[in-house]
């Protein structure tokens, strides 16, 4: 029998190579999303890719009446939780609206579940969680201590997925911690599309090399590295959409235990500086990518990567692509899609 999975945000980045690996692993992924971060040409696409059609369905986490209608009409197996907002940047200068959306529609969603006897959860967590490690790599058990209020919000929704797997042991949960996700599926179709100028480095490297941005500023090179510059563990989002689908077949099979709720990183365990991520783009791109070091950025740690070793052993996954693999896919989707999906290349 075909297992359906409901994929809450799975329009968006990271959402739709969800959608597509799940689909490719033969499960029905039917797709929420309110549409406020992405375009819903990302599901059309998906749905090219997939071969079948994916329902998306358009709404809001935290609207228990639009929930209610989905568990009516879909037999939902298990559940993956990618709705919010996740601007660092953002959610300091607008505190409340992260909590609302983030948090409320995390225990919306999860209320949604526990009326309709859907007990199942795959989380989207963030590394961010951790805050400034004591030290790198890190395992699950290091101490947490966001230092903003989305990593914040993100800590908050994994502290009530914890008490709600004591409180009903018919419940399962995995939180995955998302270290750097970068990259796009090879087809080219889907990809990351920010709305405004890029928070993150590798679309704003991406939008220099296709012309959109004249030069990348670099964060600071005056930290404890080898370099100087924030080192990361970027992972290719093909190879952590594979992880969710593997988390999904772990929560059914009875991998994760009812009642157990499980941090799992997400990481490919290599530290990267900026400046090798820089290299590694020029060397996919054959292009310059210019760059100028300013100061660094308020917030930023010099150094974070995982120890990746409990995925493997939980949920039998590694990741496959390596950093040329993950520029060389991030450059064919911007490359193909200048303008991401607003104007097709
Ligand atoms: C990476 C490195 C910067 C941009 C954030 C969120 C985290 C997660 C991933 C959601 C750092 C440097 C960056 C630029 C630069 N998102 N940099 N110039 O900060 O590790 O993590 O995105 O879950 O929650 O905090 O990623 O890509 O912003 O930065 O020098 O224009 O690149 O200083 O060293 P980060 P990032």
């Amino acid at each position: 029998m075909t297992a359906t999975v409901l994929v809450a945000g799975g329009n968006g980045y990271i959402g739709s190579h969800v959608v597509v690996e799940l689909a490719a692993a033969g499960f029905y992924p039917v797709v929420i999303d309110n549409l406020a971060n992405s375009n819903p040409e990302a599901t059309r696409r998906v749905t090219g890719i997939a071969g079948r059609d994916v329902p998306l369905l358009v709404g809001d986490v935290r609207d228990g009446a639009f929930l209610d209608e989905v568990f009516r009409a879909y037999p939902i197996d298990v559940v993956i939780h990618l709705a919010g907002l996740k601007a660092v940047g953002e959610s300091v200068a607008k505190p409340l609206l992260y909590y609302d959306v983030n948090v409320g529609g995390a225990v919306g969603l999860f209320q949604a579940m526990d009326r309709h006897g859907a007990k199942r959860m795959v989380f989207s967590s963030s590394a961010t969680v951790y805050g400034d490690p004591v030290t790198v790599p890190i395992t699950e058990d290091f101490a947490t201590g966001a230092t903003n209020p989305y990593g914040r919000t993100k800590l908050m929704i994994e502290e009530v997925l914890s008490d709600l797997v004591a409180s009903d042991p018919a419940w399962q949960a995995i939180s995955l911690r998302y270290f750097n996700p970068v990259g796009a599926h090879d087809s080219a179709l889907i990809g990351e599309d920010p709305n405004d100028i890029p928070n993150n480095l590798f679309p704003f490297i991406a939008q220099v090399a296709v012309g959109r941005r004249e030069k990348l500023s670099v964060f600071g090179n005056d930290y404890a590295t080898p370099d100087g510059t924030g080192v990361r563990d970027y992972i290719h989002v093909v190879d952590l959409a594979r992880a969710h689908v593997r988390a999904t077949q772990a929560l059914l099979q009875g991998t994760i235990a009812g009642g157990a709720h499980m941090p799992i990183n997400l990481g490919t365990g290599n530290g990267v500086s900026v400046l090798e991520a820089v290299h590694a783009w020029r060397r996919a791109t054959n292009r310059p990518i210019p760059y100028e070091v300013v100061a660094r950025r308020p917030g930023d740690v010099a150094a974070c990567y995982a120890n990746s070793e409990l995925a493997e052993k939980l949920l039998d996954w590694r990741a496959d692509f390596d950093l040329d693999a993950m520029c060389r896919d991030h450059w064919r989707w911007q490359s193909r899609n200048p303008q991401g999906y607003g104007e097709p290349g």
